[in-house]
């Protein structure tokens, strides 16, 4: 497939690297630092030419790049984060123009995978009250966040699978926690990329889900995977609704 890659930061590197080894043509990398990319918007051309544009831009870029994406009728899949306050415009633009437009916070498949599997988890042992489950993650010493937006995925997942937990706390404590109460810890130091564990523990034994990230690539993968899936799409989409395809096409 051809493809406009928006945003050649760390990101639009990686997904450059994942098009070539996957075969696909890249019709132009486009990024606003001049001499960064081949250009700094894109031309009619580049419009033309492109089957689908994968961005992972800054936050101010998303509203003007969907306004390109839904002149030219291209559809977009998009990893840019903390754009949430422009989600409805966003919306308005992408169906206004009956083009598809796929946005994720997380594209990593193992992600995903990690989510399915906890949430899955928590929904067998609702009926196992012996076992109790937590959650902890461990993250480089650059990290401005915790916990984590994925820590908060996972947990969210598993209140949603698992109602006798019904909230999760997420800071020091300083008593015992409740039963209904779900702990999400966060380490921080070093170079770690990212590690996310699910823990279930009975008196018994321990049974531990662990999602390790090793680098960017896997965010670049499920991007570009996702690029292919959305051809011949329509519709704000969310990444759900291509992991949803992706895991179902094995079974
Ligand atoms: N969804 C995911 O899985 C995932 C994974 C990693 C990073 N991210 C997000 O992706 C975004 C990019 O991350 P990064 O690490 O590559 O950052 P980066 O700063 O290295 O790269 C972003 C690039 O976008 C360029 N840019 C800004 N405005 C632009 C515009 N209007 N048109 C074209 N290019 C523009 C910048 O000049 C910069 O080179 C961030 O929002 C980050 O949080 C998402």
């Amino acid at each position: 497939m051809n493809v406009l890659i928006m945003g050649y930061g760390k990101m639009g590197h990686e997904i450059e690297a994942v098009l070539r080894e996957r075969g696909h043509r890249i019709v132009a990398r486009i990024d606003e630092k001049p001499g960064l990319g081949d250009a700094t918007i894109p031309t009619e051309k580049h419009l033309t030419e492109a089957e689908v544009a994968i961005e992972f831009s800054q936050p101010p870029a998303v509203v003007p790049n969907a306004k390109l994406y839904a002149k030219a009728k291209i559809p977009a899949v998009v990893g840019t984060t903390g754009w949430k306050a422009s989600e409805e415009e966003v919306k308005r633009i992408v169906l206004d123009a009956g083009i598809a437009y796929l946005r994720a916070s997380n594209f990593s498949i193992g992600a995903h995978l990690f989510f399915a599997l906890a949430e899955e988890a928590a929904r067998m042992i609702q009926s196992l009250p012996q076992y109790d489950v937590l959650l902890y993650e461990i993250h480089h010493n650059q990290k401005k966040d915790s916990p984590s937006g994925t820590a908060l995925t996972a947990a969210d997942r598993i209140l949603h699978a698992l109602p006798r937990k019904k909230r999760i706390v997420t800071e020091k404590l300083d008593r015992k926690i409740e039963p209904d109460e779900l702990h999400v810890a966060s380490v921080r130091g070093g170079a770690v990329p990212g590690i996310h564990t699910v823990l279930l523990d009975s008196e018994a034994d321990t049974i531990e889900i662990t999602h390790s990230a090793r680098s960017r690539k896997g965010f670049a993968l499920g991007a570009v995977l996702a690029a292919e899936w959305i051809i011949g799409k329509k519709g704000f989409l969310s990444v759900e609704d291509f992991i949803k395809d992706l895991f179902l096409k094995g079974r």
